[in-house]
């Protein structure tokens, strides 16, 4: 069988709003993302993820949809879509697009026709609510001034869809293959378990999150992701779907990717897993024995950076984990999803002034939840300027960026040996070379406590969680360590990959 282009690839996540401004707006931009291209290149990842663009009142970052199907002026126009496909598929970059299917802005026509009392069954109307609260805190549910209310799982600028009515099925096909009539290599399926809600909408006795609840993964919901599959099939070269599908067990995760729904689904196991090897090693053999296809992340727009959520008292170890932590990550079969920003090794800004803030989730909890700003501040791209090279001099970006971004810029890193940036160029240009070569399966090898090997073919992986050196397995050469070896031994919070000695 041909192995599929996304089965092994990296795929870089754009938060367009935050990875450089051409406009000069202080918000980033499709033409600031077509600028960058040839980074993201030499830096060596096989995709990039575009969040979404499309016109819409931003309640959520643009997760507020108002137009499926447009590009929204902040972010450009659809000739700048346009050209940014062409260029990054001439680089040799597949472009996944968001695409989100729970819920549209309150700002889409359609939910504009059902404040009007039109054809309310697009959305979850009643005349009383239930107990269900939102994502971002509160009720999930807003009264209007007929007295009615609506199911928002997110903002209450984002009503959900009610998918038992046929007509969203057939318009989200339609967008789908909007985009695919424009080139897109395949889409990230925003909230892909949410969708259908339990019929009756019961009241639910716990509101802490499970992957199968009356809010969320309804049997009903792979029938879409089906459908999407037949169509995804139907165009030539390997278009695919990669859902955003939270759940607490790795046999819950698995249903989203059956052979006949989607090609894959983010793993989040990894990213919520503490620092240690027991843990990693969990994670790792409940996914390889749930899917046919892994994907690994550590950071994205909604969590800490991992750098950050690393840390300990010292402040050095955060960068040496999160660096020990790609490279484990990029040994194991499957395709990895980088967010940007962490190939420069940037922390979570904690300490943004609430009047920044702009996080529905921070402003909705009335400051009671700090919000996922913290992983957005906008790249520095410079050492000098206003925004660091973000936007054109002058030009404040939309989130302030901390003084220590000018050491961590790509500029000032490009040229460093010992900078992250040329880690991650090494490890991916390193990853590249293997990848083709490795068998999709892993074994693991006898380690000490608080470490953790395991071998692919040729490559031996080897990681130090815990607080001692350990001696390296046996080995037939060092190929890229995640911090310097001490000879033989493999120092606390670092990886290694090494050519087996056969
Ligand atoms: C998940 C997205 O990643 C997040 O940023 C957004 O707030 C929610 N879905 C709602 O669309």
């Amino acid at each position: 069988m041909d192995i599929p282009w996304w089965r092994d690839a990296v795929v870089y996540e754009i938060y367009v709003r935050s990875f450089a401004d051409a406009s000069g707006d202080g918000v980033g931009d499709l033409a600031g993302v077509r600028e960058h291209l040839p980074y993201l290149a030499e830096l060596g990842v096989d995709a990039i993820w575009l969040t979404p663009f499309y016109p819409s009142p931003m309640a959520d970052g643009g997760y507020d949809v108002a137009d499926y199907r447009g590009v929204d002026p902040l972010f450009g126009t659809l000739d700048d879509f346009e050209s940014l496909v062409t260029d990054a598929h001439r680089l040799g970059l597949k472009v996944l697009v968001d695409v989100v299917p729970n819920h549209s802005s309150s700002e889409h026509p359609w939910f504009q026709a059902a404040l009007r009392g039109e054809h309310r069954d697009r959305y979850i109307f009643r005349a009383e609510p239930n107990n269900w609260q939102s994502t971002f805190s509160g009720p999930a549910w807003t009264k209007l001034p007929d007295g009615q209310y609506y199911l928002h799982l997110f903002a209450p600028g984002q009503p959900d869809f009610n998918w038992r009515n046929p007509e969203i099925h057939r318009e989200f096909l339609d967008i789908l293959r909007f985009w695919l009539d424009r080139g897109v290599d395949g889409f990230r399926i925003d909230v892909a378990m949410g969708l259908y809600k339990a019929k009756g909408l019961p009241d639910i006795q716990d509101q802490s999150f499970k992957s199968v609840s009356p809010i969320w993964g309804q049997p009903e919901v792979h029938e879409v992701y089906r459908s999407w599959r037949k169509l995804l099939d139907g165009y030539p070269g390997e278009r695919m779907a990669v859902g955003e599908v939270w759940t607490d067990s790795s046999e819950d995760l698995a249903l989203y990717v059956r052979p006949d729904e989607l090609q894959q689904s983010f793993n989040f196991a990894w990213l919520q897993a503490p620092w240690s090897s027991t843990a990693f090693k969990k994670v790792i053999d409940d996914t390889l024995a749930a899917v046919p296809f892994a994907t690994w992340v550590l950071s994205n727009h909604d969590v800490v950076r991992h750098r950050t959520r690393y840390d300990t008292a010292d402040p050095g170890t955060g960068l040496m984990r999160a660096k020990a932590a790609l490279l484990t990550m990029l040994a194991l079969p499957g395709s990895a999803y980088l967010y940007q920003g962490e190939e420069l090794g940037l922390p979570e800004v904690k300490d943004l002034p609430p009047e920044a803030r702009q996080d529905p989730v921070f402003i909705q909890s009335k400051g009671e939840l700090v919000g996922r700003d913290g992983c957005r501040v906008p790249l520095p791209w410079s050492a000098d300027g206003a925004s660091y090279g973000f936007s054109p001099d002058g030009v404040a970006p939309w989130l302030p960026q901390p003084a220590t971004f000018a050491a961590l810029s790509a500029a000032t890193q490009a040229g460093d040996p010992g900078s992250t940036l040329t880690f991650y160029r090494r490890a991916l240009a390193c990853r590249r070379e293997l990848v083709g070569s490795l068998p999709y399966t892993l074994e693991w090898l006898d380690s000490p406590e608080g470490a953790l090997f395991f071998t692919r073919g040729s490559l031996i992986c080897a990681l130090n969680c815990g607080t001692e050196p350990v001696r390296l397995p046996s080995h037939g050469g060092v190929l890229l360590p995640s911090g310097p070896l001490d000879g033989d031994l493999l120092p606390p919070d670092t990886a290694v990959w090494l050519r087996t000695s056969s």
